[in-house]
C-alpha cells in the first residue's frame, strides 16, 4: 500500500513544458507516492478537484503543449494585479486551501509556476504546507535560475517569425516590426532579436526614443539598406511615455500589455519615405509543443523536484544555474524579477554587431 500522498499544481499562464515536468515527477515518484494533480491551479485545491495521476496517463501528454491539468492566472489566487503589484490573497481563501491540503492528507505539493505562482506559494507557506516550486515562464523573469522552461520554445518561434518577416521586408523594402510577449522583461525580445538578426531590438529595460530609431533608419537608408527588422518587447516604451496596454487589469488580474508594435509602425508610416508593417505574435509563442531545449530542461527540473520531495527539502524552488540543478528558498525568489541588465553580454554582443537598442 502506498502510504504517502502528494499533489501537483500548475498555476499562471500555460507554456510548453508543463506536461513534461508533470510526467517526469509522476514517473519518478509513483512507486512510493500517490500523486494527485489539481485542476486549474490552486482553485483545484480550494475546490478539492483533482485527478489521481499515473505515468500511463501522463506519458501520453508529456511532449504536448499547454497543460492537461488546465490553469488560471487570475481569480481567487491572483497574487499579482494591476501593473505587477503584489496582492495579499484573502485569509479565508488561504485558510480553506490549507485545510483541504491537510484534510486530504497531503505530505507535500510540487507547484509549477512563475513569479505570481511563487508569490502564492510564499503566502501559503505560513499555513504549514510543504511546498517545492518549479520555475516556469516564457518570460524567463524568475530570479535565481538562468532559465525557466517555456522560454526557449518562445525564442525559437519568434526567431522563425523574424526569419519570415525578413524576406517580406527585403522584397518590399519595408520596415518589419515584430512584437513579442515577455511582460516587464526583455529576454524573449533580446534572445530572439539577436538570433533572428533584428536590426533594432527594443526591451523594457532600455527606453527608446524616436530620434534614436529614425537616425538609425536614415543611416541604413544612406547605406542603401532599405529594409529593417525591428523586434519590440510588449513592455518596451518610449522614453518618458507609458507602456502600451490593452487593458489595465483589475483587483484580481494583471494588466494586459500590447500595442507597441503598432505604435512604432504608425509613427514610421507618418514619415513619407518609410513603409512599416507590424505583426504581434501574441500567444503563438506560448502555445504548442516544447522545443528540445525546453524538454531537456523540464525533465531534470522534474527529477530534481522529485528528489527534493523524497528528501523533504520543502520551501525551496528548483533552480538551474550555470549548468547545475539546485534549489533556493522560495522567499529568495519572490518580490523581484530577473530583468535584462544593460551590461548583459547578449546586449553587448548586439551592440558590437551594430544592433540599435533604441537608446
Ligand atoms: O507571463 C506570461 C505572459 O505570456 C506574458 O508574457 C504576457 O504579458 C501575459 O502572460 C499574457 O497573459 P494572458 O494569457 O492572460 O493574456
Amino acid at each position: 500500500m502506498k502510504l504517502k500522498k502528494i499533489g501537483i499544481i500548475n498555476s499562471g499562464g500555460d507554456c510548453p513544458g508543463l506536461n513534461t515536468v508533470i510526467d517526469t515527477i509522476v514517473t519518478s515518484l509513483e512507486a512510493d507516492y500517490k500523486v494527485l494533480g489539481f485542476y486549474k491551479g490552486f482553485e483545484g485545491l480550494l475546490a478539492k478537484e483533482y485527478l489521481e495521476l499515473n505515468s500511463d496517463f501522463t506519458n501520453f501528454f508529456r511532449f504536448q503543449g499547454g497543460t492537461f491539468l488546465k490553469t488560471v492566472n487570475k481569480g481567487n489566487f491572483a497574487s499579482k494585479v494591476g501593473s505587477g503589484q503584489i496582492r495579499q490573497i484573502p485569509e479565508e481563501i488561504l485558510t480553506k486551501t490549507a485545510k483541504n491540503y491537510h484534510d486530504l492528507g497531503l505530505e507535500g505539493l510540487i507547484v509549477l509556476g512563475g513569479d505570481g505562482t511563487m508569490e502564492i506559494v510564499y503566502q501559503l507557506q505560513r499555513y504549514n504546507l510543504n511546498i517545492i516550486g518549479v520555475p516556469k515562464s516564457m518570460d524567463n523573469d524568475l530570479p535565481g535560475t538562468d532559465f525557466t522552461f517555456g522560454f526557449h520554445t518562445a525564442v525559437e518561434i519568434a526567431t522563425e517569425a523574424l526569419d519570415r518577416l525578413e524576406t517580406v521586408g527585403q522584397s518590399h523594402d519595408r520596415i518589419m516590426i515584430l512584437e513579442v510577449m515577455g511582460r516587464w522583461a526583455g529576454w524573449v525580445s533580446l534572445f530572439s532579436g539577436l538570433a533572428g538578426g533584428a536590426n533594432i531590438i527594443l526591451i523594457p529595460e532600455i527606453d527608446f526614443s524616436w530620434n534614436s530609431i529614425t537616425n538609425f533608419l536614415e543611416k541604413r537608408l544612406s547605406l542603401g539598406k532599405k529594409n529593417t527588422l525591428i523586434i519590440a518587447a510588449e513592455g518596451s516604451k518610449l522614453s518618458g511615455g507609458e507602456i502600451s496596454s490593452k487593458s489595465l487589469g483589475s483587483k484580481a488580474s494583471e494588466s494586459s500589455l500590447g500595442g507597441v508594435g503598432d505604435q512604432i509602425s504608425q509613427y514610421l508610416n507618418g514619415i513619407t519615405h518609410f513603409e512599416a508593417r507590424s505583426t504581434n505574435l501574441g500567444h503563438i509563442i506560448r502555445g504548442g509543443s516544447p522545443g528540445s531545449f525546453d524538454r531537456l530542461l523540464s525533465m531534470p527540473l522534474g527529477v530534481h523536484a522529485s528528489k527534493l520531495m523524497r528528501a523533504r527539502k520543502f520551501g525551496n524552488m528548483v533552480t538551474y544555474e550555470q549548468g547545475k540543478f539546485s534549489q533556493l528558498p522560495i522567499e529568495e525568489c519572490v518580490g523581484k524579477l530577473k530583468l535584462v541588465e544593460k551590461t548583459n553580454f547578449h546586449v553587448e554582443t548586439g551592440r558590437a554587431l551594430g544592433v540599435c537598442f533604441g537608446d
